[in-house]
């Protein structure tokens, strides 16, 4: 193994080549940031669609269109707004409050937010996204249950391969998942059910195929085992985030050892402090593992627009606001279950007591027919509900 070196920027893969990068670390260690800097270095290379495809319960994608406040050293301002495309379920209206007007590289002002519903094909996405360079922002959260929102990403994958037949050869794209166990869980049962095993299939298949999709896959995750292993067979790029060392899986328990020996070996040279345990790692460094074997100690800043944090309202800060439609239809007002019993009760002795009348008429000498007339229901209906009644009596 090649010893530890000091990068100042993410290290991106050699061009024309489409790796997965898998993401370990121990919560909030910042995993996502890591995965939005990529995203948005991505973004920058010519003709590649950048999507983001999974994000916490609290909507955290959202922010691509506010700039951070991150200055030069001369008080220059670096902060930099990405326009989005959502794509979101059909009862979703999505509300402009404040215009996040951005431009491109080519100069053209665009909106920062436009939305597509979930039921536009992946082909049309992809154009509308790479003709105004937007980032396609996803995620299962936006549906309730979540298995909802499995089914849509299972489906937005398998679209992959036909939209990528029909679009121009020269693109290139960028999947980021963030909560990897999400949509591929190996043993964590939180999401399963049908659509947890077929998004968990759909993703290892595609991942094997996504090469020759030209597209570059980037995911991350706390808990390593919590992944579908298929996934682990196939990573190029394995970047590990401050964590304890023993929730590694065997197959990489040799990194921390090689750290602690290299680390050891170093503070001899004096040189020692630089090298970190991995329990130790700050917020923006982590260790990388190169599809050779090599391992490389890496430093990363934030991205250049608002990394969510804690506190913060990603609709608010993006100016928008998802309706639920569903919930503009009149109130229907709430049913106990004591409600509906007395109902079905009353339900009951209405037919009872309609049944009790036909009978005293046929008692009378009246046929089925005559009745049904006299009441102006069916001579069927008479005739079953009768039977009914009288078998259930017996
Ligand atoms: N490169 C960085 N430089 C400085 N601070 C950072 C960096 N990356 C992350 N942070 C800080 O760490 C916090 C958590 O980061 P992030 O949301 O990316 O973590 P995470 O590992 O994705 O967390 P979770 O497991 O909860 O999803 C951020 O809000 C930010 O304050
Ligand atoms: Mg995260």
């Amino acid at each position: 193994m090649q010893s530890l070196r000091i990068y100042s920027r993410p290290p991106l893969a050699e061009p024309g080549t489409y790796p997965l990068y898998l993401t370990i670390g121990r919560r909030g260690q910042g995993k996502s940031a890591l995965m939005e800097r990529y995203l948005t270095l991505y973004w920058e290379l010519p003709d590649t669609v950048c999507c983001d495809w999974n994000s916490s319960g609290d909507w955290e994608s959202l922010q691509y269109v506010v700039p951070s406040d991150k200055k030069d050293e001369n008080g220059k301002p670096l902060g930099k707004g990405y326009p989005m495309l959502l794509i979101l379920p059909e009862y979703y209206d999505l509300v402009i409050n404040e215009p996040k007007p951005i431009t491109l590289p080519d100069g053209r002002v665009i909106d920062g937010v436009k939305s597509v519903p979930d039921t536009t094909p992946l082909v049309e996405i992809l154009r509308l996204a790479h003709d105004e360079r937007r980032v396609i922002v996803f995620t299962i959260h936006f549906y309730q249950p979540e298995q909802q929102g499995q089914k849509v990403f299972a489906n937005l994958i398998n679209q992959w391969p036909v939209a990528f037949r029909a679009l121009p050869k020269s693109w290139n794209y960028f999947i980021g998942i963030r909560e990897l166990s999400e949509v591929s869980s190996g043993k964590t049962k939180s999401y399963q059910g049908k659509a947890e095993t077929e998004t968990k299939r759909t993703l290892a298949r595609f991942v094997r195929q996504a090469r020759h999709y030209k597209t570059i896959i980037f995911g991350d995750v706390q808990n390593p085992r919590s992944i579908s292993p298929d996934l682990w067979e196939m990573e190029d790029f394995i970047f590990l985030k401050q964590m304890n060392p023993i929730h590694l899986p065997d197959s990489l328990q040799h990194i921390p050892r090689y750290i602690e020996a290299d680390r050891l070996y170093r503070s001899r040279e004096v040189m020692g402090q630089r090298y970190v345990s991995l329990n130790r790692l700050a917020k923006n460094s982590y260790y990388c593992q190169w599809p050779n074997g090599n391992l490389t100690l890496e430093h990363s800043s934030l991205p250049l627009f608002r990394h969510h944090l804690e506190d913060d309202d990603p609709q608010a800060l993006a100016g928008i606001q998802l309706v639920d439609t569903r919930g503009k239809q009149p109130d229907e007002p709430i049913q106990s279950s004591m409600d509906r019993s007395q109902e079905r009760q009353e339900r009951q002795l209405a037919r009872a007591s309609q049944v009790m009348e036909w009978l005293k008429d046929r008692d009378a000498g009246m046929t089925w027919k005559a009745i049904a007339e006299k009441y102006g229901v069916t001579e069927s209906k008479v005739k079953t509900t009768c039977f009914r009644f009288q078998n259930q009596g017996k």
